[in-house]
């Protein structure tokens, strides 16, 4: 073991600033090198929170409507003359206090009705891929709920041929790769999703997965097993929200009826053993969002969450954001969050970035290339 991958970081809040600490275990010494607000030099350069911001990231699970800042939210709303319930960007943040995934939900939904046409959707995915620019994001797939959009009378192509847009000029100006996940709300019914998906399938060259997202409770994998069939027909990968609110039954139902090859949070497996037994055997990722649970009072403090418990049961985890905009963190706060509060030593880091290429659909060269990556990284 390098010299470096001993040391180990711990992070204190003190007056709302990340003050970072450095631990160096030398002989059972415990040494604070040097603090500072903000941001702490390690022997070999720079701050945690410098090198999460240097680590390549995958992002895997994000809602592109769920980055939709409060102030593109007001642009948007007064060019296309929408009425909104806020004076302000500012009170609209003071509104996003959430106690559960439906309160958010409500809150969600309402902000999408700003958006219109396929420049909305241009811009809003624009602005999402500065911000991963910005944080090292390398390859994102995407989710996209057509169904949020199709029932206020927005045609499916003005969504796609936006978000497309966007996305393949996200890799010609960032090299961000992507694909886009087309996603089915499941409080709507399975023939709803059903004709969706058949509304889809002339830009079916232009989504590469779908997903299953939306209110969890009462609303079984199972009620989509026929749409997810017709999609696995299409070669299209299957993802599905199965387990952040909804009982462990519901993360078997996404793996055996959807034939899910990625679970997104599935944070409640953990209430079953015999279900992290299978997670773990055939590697199945989570897309874990920490954030993101707190604010739906998944969890009902960051220190509380199982992320410790999935990666000691050996499973396959991937730090994501979810709905950047609502819960107060794209993917790098969610690592500095999860650094902070369990301790993560830079190898975990690493691990957790190793873990978001690896659960990517991307082919096994261009993993291989970013593994390397990260290989020099973890040892410089
Ligand atoms: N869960 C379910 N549906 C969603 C979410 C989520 O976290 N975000 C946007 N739609
Ligand atoms: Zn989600």
């Amino acid at each position: 073991m390098s010299f470096f991958r001993r040391i180990e970081w711990k992070g204190v809040k003190k007056s709302d600033e990340f003050l970072p600490v450095v631990r160096h275990r030398l002989g059972g010494r415990l040494d604070l090198i040097r603090t500072q607000a903000g941001g702490v030099s390690l022997p070999g350069g720079g701050s945690v929170k410098d090198f999460i911001a240097r680590l390549p990231k995958a992002e895997l699970h994000l809602h592109i409507e769920g980055t939709l800042e409060p102030e593109l939210m007001f642009e948007m709303a007064s060019r296309n003359r929408v009425h909104l319930p806020y004076q302000s960007p500012e009170q609209v943040r003071k509104a996003y206090e959430f106690s559960d995934l439906q309160s958010f939900l409500d809150i969600y939904y309402q902000g999408t009705r700003v958006l219109l046409h396929d420049r909305d959707f241009y811009d809003l995915a624009w602005a999402y891929l500065k911000k991963a620019h910005e944080q090292n994001v390398r390859h994102a797939e995407v989710f996209f709920d057509p169904q949020a959009h199709t029932e206020r009378g927005i045609p499916i192509r003005a969504i796609i041929d936006g978000l497309d847009q966007a996305f393949q000029d996200g890799k010609r100006q960032f090299g961000i790769s992507s694909k886009l996940i087309l996603s089915f709300l499941r409080h709507l019914s399975g023939d709803h999703a059903m004709k969706t998906f058949q509304d889809a399938l002339p830009f079916r060259n232009r989504f590469a997965g779908v997903g299953l997202d939306s209110s969890e409770r009462d609303h079984p994998p199972e009620k989509f097993t026929s749409v997810f069939a017709r999609a696995r027909e299409e070669g299209l990968f299957v993802v599905a929200h199965a387990g952040e609110e909804g009982p462990p039954d519901y993360v078997w139902q996404a793996l055996d009826a959807l034939r899910a090859s990625r679970i997104d949070h599935g944070v409640r497996c953990i209430e079953d053993p015999a279900l992290v037994d299978r997670l773990r055997a055939e590697r199945v990722p989570l897309t874990v969002c920490p954030l993101s649970n707190v604010k739906l009072r998944v969890f009902d403090a960051i220190e509380n969450h199982n992320l410790r418990q999935l990666l000691s049961a050996g499973l396959c985890v991937t730090i994501n954001s979810d709905d950047p905009a609502y819960f107060g963190g794209y993917i790098n706060e969610n690592f500095l969050a999860v650094h902070e509060a369990f301790d993560l030593t830079k190898d975990e880091l690493c691990t957790l970035a190793r873990n978001s290429f690896e659960a990517a659909f991307l082919p096994d060269s261009e993993k291989t290339r970013i593994f390397d990556e990260l290989d020099e990284l973890a040892s410089s």
